[in-house]
């Protein structure tokens, strides 16, 4: 099998692709067969040492994958070879197989792609779980989306829609705004060139009810001076570099609220609550609700250069690598 190494933290050009032996396939296991590992920007800051968790030197990243079943445990009885099936990894994904305990490795639902299947996990979970489980968006709200044209962020375009919200999608270039009006952003800004807060007040006629932001630095305290009486900020991530420091009065002021979105800590303690989850939004997609993105395909071999673009803005959407 060929797998992606990270054998010393630092720049994601120091990765290495090697042959290794396929693992054996125990009790309750399966082997898939990766057709798509799904790129997630954690996975540059695990490669670069800068992820709150340092794995085990050497390691393999990757948290999602897509592919075929090729081998199957001793008393695995659920899934069977050759079906098509997606799961998340952690690490581990980027290779081309991975053995996977059976009961956490699903079925590929026939609407998705296996690239899709391969990057929706982890950007619509987060964004599901900040709209309904933390902000309780409701109809008719008004969300301002940074990073919008991002996997976090086009996702939260995609739910905010399907709930009725009227999103606002602020991202640095034509493609990634282009892309955001695609999934049903009714109004741009270019964080490039405009004033996000005087815009996104103008947009929503004097503020608005959400802020979802995977961005941090500036941009998040632009955002919580976006917001109206009683709106909130979703705290998601820091893509930008920075986490910021957000003025309390700024807080205080219009009895905002500022809420903090962890999807990824509350899976590890909420298995069967996020199972749910993942039914919800696969529900959705079959109803033909959410659209998860088509992603940009990278060869594993070029995984330097995915990571890299990823780090530089330069991805629109998703990116997967093909073994
Ligand atoms: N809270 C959670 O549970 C959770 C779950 C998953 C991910 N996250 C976090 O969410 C953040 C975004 O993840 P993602 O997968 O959506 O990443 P992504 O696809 O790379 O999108 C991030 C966006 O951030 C913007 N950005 C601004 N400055 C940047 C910089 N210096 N470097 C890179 N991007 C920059 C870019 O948009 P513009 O070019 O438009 O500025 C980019 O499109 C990450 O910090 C990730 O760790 C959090």
């Amino acid at each position: 099998m060929q797998v992606v190494s990270c054998n010393s933290f630092g720049p994601v050009a120091d990765l290495v692709v090697e042959d290794r032996p396929s693992q054996p396939v125990g009790g309750g296991q399966v082997r898939i067969g990766v057709t798509a590992a799904g790129v997630n920007f954690v996975d540059g800051l695990f490669v670069q040492g800068l992820y709150q968790i340092k794995p085990p030197l050497p390691f393999v990243p990757g948290g999602e994958v897509a592919g075929v079943i090729t081998e199957l445990g001793e008393g695995v009885t659920t899934h069977a070879v050759g079906q098509r099936v997606f799961a998340s990894t952690g690490l581990g994904g980027f290779a081309s197989e991975v053995v996977w305990p059976a009961s956490r490795v699903m079925h590929t639902p026939d609407a998705l792609t296996d690239g899709q299947a391969a990057t929706f996990v982890q950007s619509y979970g987060t964004a599901w779980f900040a709209l309904h489980h933390r902000a309780r968006a409701t109809a008719g709200e008004s969300l301002l989306v940074l990073g919008a044209g991002g996997g976090v962020g086009l996702a939260a375009v995609d739910v905010g829609r399907a709930m009725g919200l009227h999103v606002i999608a602020a991202a640095s270039s034509e493609a990634k705004r282009a892309l955001a009006t695609s999934y049903g952003a009714e109004a741009v800004i270019d964080t490039s060139s405009e004033d996000v807060k005087t815009r996104a007040k103008e947009l929503s006629g004097g503020g608005v009810h959400l802020v979802y932001d995977p961005v941090g630095g500036a941009l998040a305290e632009a955002g919580l001076r976006s917001l109206r009486d009683d709106g909130q900020l979703l705290v998601i991530g820091f893509a930008g570099g920075e986490i910021p420091k957000l003025p309390a009065n700024q807080i205080l002021l219009r009895n905002r609220r500022v809420t903090g979105v962890d999807w990824g800590g509350w899976v590890g303690g909420h298995q069967q609550e996020n199972q749910q989850l993942l039914a919800d939004v696969l529900a959705a997609i079959e109803r033909g609700e959410l659209h998860p993105v088509e992603p940009t395909v990278y060869a594993l071999t070029n995984v330097a250069s995915a990571l890299q673009d990823q780090l530089d803005r330069k991805v629109t959407g998703k990116s997967v690598l093909v073994p």
